[in-house]
């Protein structure tokens, strides 16, 4: 299954309010961080999903011309539902958006930037207008761990991913070598604590493509383990690092 195919197959849940919530959350931090630097006239949003970051675009910069693209027509088919004025849409990968013709005053991606391929960053990068900015939310490693975490851990060493799919771990140096060609690189990391039924996670973290971006093939075991270690607790944490980036 393609990372398209994934979020396709369950957008429907990953629309809900429930799961929304916690992506505007954190577009909100971000826009905070881009709105006293910038006034956009032009934005392109790169893993637009269902648009919970593109309402909170709409919200930070009311005048914007938006295009919101993401490779799964799913997903951007629940953000056309909410009829955002003066957004148009793409289906497009943002490694391919890097092609576009026009140019931007803001580049911004909330949680997705995991998913991209090395060096995206310099190709939406060529899209910035002199004054252009890239944003972008991203998940990073952190020391705070929720008994979740503790359990996704778990679920690792008994299947053996660490170092297969261990791109998750990704470390702050890391992001800022993504990012270490602009001028003005600006990190913050923020902690976010989930806190909700193990089954809904375990459910939600299918809808955000998580159990396939950690475990790869290992996906439908890792969710089954999650189930089983998880079963007779009320309620589980889950403790999130998102570091977020504005550079240009
Ligand atoms: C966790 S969701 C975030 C969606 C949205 N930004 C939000 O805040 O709710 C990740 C999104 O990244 C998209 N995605 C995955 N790989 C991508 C790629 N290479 N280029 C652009 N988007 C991608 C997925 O289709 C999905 O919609």
């Amino acid at each position: 299954m393609s990372v398209a195919e994934v979020f396709s197959a369950h957008s429907h849940i990953y629309a809900t309010a429930e799961n929304e919530r916690f992506y505007t959350r954190i577009a909100a931090a971000l826009a905070e961080k881009v709105s006293p630097r910038l006034d956009p006239g032009k934005i392109l949003e790169v893993g637009a999903g269902t648009g919970a970051a593109t309402i909170i675009l709409k919200r930070y910069f009311p005048k914007a011309e938006i295009l919101a693209t993401d490779p799964s027509a799913e997903m951007l088919a629940h953000n056309r539902r909410k009829k955002l004025a003066h957004v148009r849409y793409a289906c497009l990968r943002a490694e391919e958006a890097a092609c576009l013709e026009d140019k931007f005053d803001l580049v911004f991606g909330n949680i997705c930037y995991h998913w991209f391929e090395k060096g995206t960053a310099k190709g939406l990068a060529g899209l910035l207008t002199p004054s252009g900015v890239l944003a972008f939310s991203t998940p990073t490693s952190g020391q705070e761990k929720g008994d979740g975490n503790l359990i996704l851990f778990r679920i690792c060493r008994e299947l053996g991913v660490k170092g297969r799919h261990g791109r998750h771990l990704s470390s702050l140096s890391r992001l800022r070598k993504e990012f270490a060609h602009l001028r003005n690189v600006a990190t913050e990391t923020m902690t976010l604590r989930e806190t909700c039924p193990p089954a809904l996670l375990g459910t939600l973290l299918r809808a955000r493509g998580s159990w396939t971006f950690v475990f790869g093939p290992e996906a439908d075991a890792a969710e089954n383990l999650w189930r089983k270690y998880t079963t007779g607790r009320p309620l589980t944490t889950l403790s999130w690092h998102i570091t977020l980036v504005v550079a240009g």
